[in-house]
């Protein structure tokens, strides 16, 4: 099996039964914020997208690159489509001109021609991605591979149960906005970063450990920011709370922990994968070119300058009103949640600043009132800070996923009164009937669903599943003192009041193993 290192989390995998190529991103996305890292643009794209069958992960845009898809991906390929709740994804690449979907039942190996095997896990809570992220293996001739890219599933046995894998594809870096665009002190946003930074590498480590694969290859990560407002977020400067290291950082931090499997493709590295190893040529030598990155960002930088430019001057549309437009689009779909603006429970504030820089004009999403309005000089939850020309322009595409465009741009600033809030951002994210409907939907299910099974860990009996997203707490849960916290995504909860420490709600059942039992 023969892997082409296409930048990102892309890769085309090649094999005497077909071709797949995977989530060719090249054009910047979230409003010219991210650009893949390292540059990918000058591949000979008209022949990587000549193939057999294409696989997109999911509709985040530094995986779905609409344009690159329409103008350099063969529409003769098909499309292996996750089981995704929603239709949108394959919406989107029929109107791109794609007209071949194989859907792939869940977590089923399904045989292509000429004995090449597949099997996509989707996932599918409205925190997975843009609802719905998932993760493709891939066997032929006795060698398998996982392309888990930056999906986050509980655990990886569904794919280990079937056999050895030989090369495990993973994210390892930041994929967010926290804490940069958080309005902290200096030091507590270092302090955040830092702690950010080693839960990924933590989470990294788990998946690489739980699939004990041959060859382990860091994917999916980090971007650069080319945009002079956005600079300081690559991972150059020296700053310990910087979330978005890079594939040489890796390395360094996986052998610190034993790992010596550690395999770096840039864009146009190839990798042959073998059941016995995995031969690798590059372009470069990688450590050569990591040694150059900061030349190498600012020569992009100058290259892409009037990419970015000509993005900027497109997203102002002086013509709409948006407090009028955001109330008829939100304001519906402040009626029919239930789950999710009780979640969010208090007013969302947008400060809005004008074409010149200075004036203001303050929006408030009253979750509670359900009602958008004018900021009548009350407590919010969250008060987000941006460009009004970025709203407009969300408006003006009609955006149904906020955190899809606005958000990952990390162009705003944030400020938020208590606990992380997940309802905000998953509410955010299904500006649609379709998208709205089946977040409620999968509230309403969940929040029904207790999970009777408990676990001891330590001096405590918990629940088995994690409140936040059910990870197995027997696998990913710590107890230190009266604090348990599920490595997965860093949560954290208060075991005496079964209170979670990081967001709103999701409270955890609990009680000391000695405490007594009593009947009710
Ligand atoms: S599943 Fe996300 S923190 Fe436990």
């Amino acid at each position: 099996m023969r892997v082409t290192g296409t930048g990102h989390a892309s890769m085309r995998i090649d094999t005497a039964a077909g071709s797949i190529l995977c989530d060719p991103w090249v054009n910047p996305a979230y409003f010219a914020s991210w650009f893949p890292f390292p540059d990918n643009s000058q591949l000979d794209w008209e022949s990587l997208g000549q193939v057999d069958y294409l696989y997109v992960s999911h509709l985040h845009r530094d995986h779905f690159d609409a344009a690159h898809l329409r103008d350099f991906v063969a529409k003769s390929a098909t499309v292996l489509l996750p089981e995704f709740p929603t239709s949108e994804m394959e919406d989107e690449l029929r109107e791109l001109g794609f007209t071949k979907f194989l859907r792939a039942p869940n977590e089923q190996v399904v045989e292509l021609d000429g004995g090449l095997k597949i099997m996509i896990q989707a996932l599918t809570s409205p925190t997975d991605g843009p609802i719905g992220d998932s993760s493709l293996w891939v066997e032929y001739d006795g060698v398998r591979l996982l392309n888990q890219n930056d999906a986050r599933p509980t655990d990886l046995g569904v794919f280990a149960e079937l056999g050895h894998v030989h090369a495990h594809f993973l994210q390892f870096s930041g994929a967010i906005w926290y804490p940069m665009v958080y309005e902290l002190p200096a030091a507590a946003k270092t302090a955040f970063g830092k702690q950010k930074r080693e839960r990924q590498f933590d989470r990294t480590w788990r998946y690489i450990d739980d699939l004990k694969a041959s060859h382990v290859f860091p994917i999916a990560g980090p971007p650069c920011f080319l945009d002079d407002a956005l600079w300081q977020f690559n991972d150059i400067h020296g700053d310990e709370g910087n979330i978005f290291p890079d594939q040489s950082v890796f390395l360094a931090e996986y052998a610190k922990v034993g790992g010596d499997n550690g395999v770096v493709l840039l864009p146009g590295s190839v990798a042959e994968i073998t059941t016995t190893g995995c031969t690798t040529t590059h372009p470069v030598p990688v450590a050569e070119f990591f040694a150059g990155k900061v030349a190498h960002l600012e020569e992009m930088r100058e290259r892409k300058r009037p990419i970015i430019e000509a993005e900027k001057a497109s997203w102002r549309h002086p013509e709409i009103d948006v407090l009028k437009e955001m109330k008829r689009r939100i304001e519906p779909l402040l009626e029919e949640s239930v789950y999710l603006a009780k979640g969010v429970g208090g007013p969302v504030r947008f400060d809005l600043v004008g074409y010149d820089g200075e004036s203001v004009e303050s929006i408030v999403v009253d979750f509670p009132e359900k009602q958008v309005r004018p900021y009548a000089d009350e407590k919010v939850r969250y008060r987000f800070r941006t460009e009004r020309a970025l709203v407009e322009h969300l408006l003006y595409v009609d955006e149904v996923d906020w955190v899809n465009s606005l958000f990952l741009s990390c162009r705003f600033s944030a400020a938020r009164i208590g606990q992380y809030n997940e309802f905000v951002y998953a509410f955010f994210k299904c500006l649609s009937r379709e998208r709205m409907q089946y977040a409620e939907g999968w509230y309403d299910e969940h929040e029904r669903n207790v999970d009777a099974e408990d676990i001891t860990i330590g001096d405590w009996v918990v629940q088995r599943r994690c409140p936040h997203l059910k990870a197995d707490l027997s696998r990913f849960g710590i107890v230190e003192g009266n604090q348990l916290t599920c490595q997965l995504h860093g949560w954290k909860f208060d075991l005496a009041s079964g209170r979670c420490l990081t967001s709103v709600g999701h409270q955890i059942r609990a009680h000391r193993a000695d405490a007594p039992v009593t009947a009710d």
